[in-house]
C-alpha cells in the first residue's frame, strides 16, 4: 500500500508564530504532493497573484520514509523558504492530520494502515511521538482495502473532547475522548456502518441546538448524516438524519467512482464533496483545453433537521480531487487535482455556495493531494 502512504501539513500554533507574512495572507497556498515516480514527495508554497498561480518556495525534506510515513515541522522564512525543524519517520503510513487538545500542542496521524500517532508538537524544533495505537484485525476476512482497519482521518468535535475517525477498513466512526492537558485519550463507544460502506472523511456542523456529522464514504459514494449526542458516560451516539449518494438522491453513481473530501463551507451553511473518478464534466484550461474533470458537488444544510439539498455539481478542474479548501471567508475554492498534477482556485460566490470560475491554474510538482489557504 506504498500509494496510501503521504504526506500531510497542518498549520499549528507555533507554526504559525515561526511565520512572517510578507504578503497578503490569501494569497499564499501550502500543497503537499506525492511523487510521480520514486523518490521524494514534497510540500509546496504556491502564490497567487491576480491570474498568476506559481511554485514559490517548495521542500523534499519529507516524504521521504519509504515503506513508512514521514513526519516534517517547516519553519516558513520571511523569504517564503521552508527549512526543516524536526521530525523523522512516522510508524506507519499517515493519510490525513489533526491538531487537538489544549493549545494546540497535540498532532494526530491516522495512518490508513491500522492504527493512529499521537505527537506533542508544542515545539517545532522537537515534535515528539506520544503513542502509537493499532486497532485490532476485523473480526472476519475481508477483501482489500476492508482486510483491516484503516482510519482514514481524524476530525476534532466543535467541544474539542472528541476525536472521530472514520475507519474505512473497518466501516466504523472510531470515537476517542480526548485529554486536553495530557494529550492522551480513551477509546470509547464506536458507530457501526453497514458491511462495505467505507467511510471516508467526515465533518462536524454545529447549530445553535444540535450537533451534526456528516460522513462521505468512499466504497459506497454515499454521504450519511447523523446527529450526535453527547451522553452522560463520556461517549456520543448518532443517530442517523439523511442518507444519499454523493450527488443526491439514489441513482447510482458511474462505475469506478471514489468519494473523497468532505468539507464544511466558513459560514457552515454549505457541505461540498469530491468525487473522484467519474470524469462527467469538462473543464476547460487557461490555454483553452478541454480536459474531462471530476465534480465537487455541493449542498446546504437544513440547520433543524440536518437534512441536505444538493444545490450545486461544478467541474474540479481535472481529474482526482483527492482534496479541496476553501480560504476564511469562502470567496475561493482550491482544488488540487491529483492525478493531473494541477491546482485550480476557483471563486466562490459565499450566498449561493456555488463555485464559479478559475482565478488561477497552475501545473504543479508530483500528484497534489492536498491544498490550504495559508490564512
Ligand atoms: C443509503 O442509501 C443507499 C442508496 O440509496 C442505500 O442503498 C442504502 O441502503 C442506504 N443506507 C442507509 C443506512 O440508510
Ligand atoms: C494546455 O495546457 C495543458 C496542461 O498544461 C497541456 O497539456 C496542453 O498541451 C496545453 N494545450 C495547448 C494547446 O497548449
Amino acid at each position: 500500500m506504498r500509494t496510501a502512504h503521504g504526506i500531510a501539513v497542518a498549520l499549528s500554533a507555533g507554526f504559525r508564530l515561526a511565520t512572517a507574512a510578507p504578503f497578503a495572507e490569501s494569497s499564499l497556498l501550502y500543497v503537499t504532493s506525492y511523487p510521480t515516480g520514486s523518490g521524494a514527495g514534497k510540500v509546496l508554497t504556491l502564490k497567487l497573484d491576480q491570474t498568476k498561480l506559481e511554485t514559490v518556495a517548495e521542500s523534499d525534506s519529507c516524504g521521504l520514509g519509504g515503506e513508512k510515513g514521514d513526519l516534517a515541522a517547516l519553519k516558513v522564512g520571511d523569504d517564503l523558504s521552508l527549512t526543516k525543524l524536526s521530525g523523522g519517520p512516522t510508524v506507519v503510513g499517515p493519510v490525513s492530520t489533526i491538531v487537538y487538545g489544549d493549545g494546540g500542542r497535540g498532532w494526530l496521524l491516522p495512518t490508513s494502515e491500522r492504527g493512529i500517532d499521537t505527537y506533542n508538537i508544542a515545539d517545532p524544533a522537537a515534535v515528539a511521538l506520544l503513542k502509537t495505537q493499532v486497532f485490532p484485525a476485523n473480526a472476519e476476512v475481508r477483501p482489500e482495502p476492508q482486510n483491516q482497519a484503516r482510519p482514514h482521518q481524524a476530525v476534532l468535535d466543535p467541544t474539542g473532547e472528541f476525536l472521530v475517525f472514520p475507519d474505512l477498513g473497518a466501516d466504523l466512526l472510531r470515537v476517542l475522548k480526548v485529554d486536553q492537558a495530557t494529550l492522551g485519550y480513551t477509546e470509547t463507544k464506536s458507530h457501526e456502518f453497514a458491511r462495505g460502506t467505507g467511510p471516508r472523511h467526515a465533518a462536524f456542523f454545529k447549530s445553535e441546538s444540535k450537533t451534526f456529522l456528516y460522513v462521505v464514504c468512499e466504497l459506497s459514494n454515499l454521504i450519511q448524516g447523523f446527529s450526535v449526542t453527547y451522553n452522560d458516560d463520556k461517549s456520543l451516539s448518532f443517530t442517523q438524519v439523511y442518507n444519499s449518494t454523493t450527488h443526491g438522491g439514489t441513482d447510482p453513481v458511474p462505475a469506478g467512482t471514489s468519494a473523497a473530501e468532505i468539507t464544511l463551507s466558513p459560514d457552515s451553511k454549505f457541505l461540498t464533496v469530491s468525487s473522484r473518478n467519474e470524469k462527467s464534466l469538462q473543464y476547460t484550461l487557461a490555454n483553452g483545453t478541454a480536459v474531462p474533470s471530476d465534480p465537487l458537488i455541493t449542498f446546504s444544510i437544513d440547520a433543524a433537521s440536518g437534512a441536505l439539498a444538493h444545490v450545486q455539481t461544478a467541474p474540479a478542474g481535472g481529474v482526482n480531487p483527492r482534496h479541496f479548501s476553501f480560504n476564511k471567508d469562502g470567496s475561493r475554492v482550491a482544488s488540487a487535482l491529483q492525478s493531473d498534477g494541477r491546482v485550480i482556485v476557483f471563486e466562490r460566490d459565499v450566498a449561493s455556495g456555488k463555485i464559479g470560475k478559475a482565478v488561477a491554474e497552475a501545473n504543479v510538482f508530483g500528484m497534489p493531494n492536498f491544498v490550504l489557504f495559508k490564512e
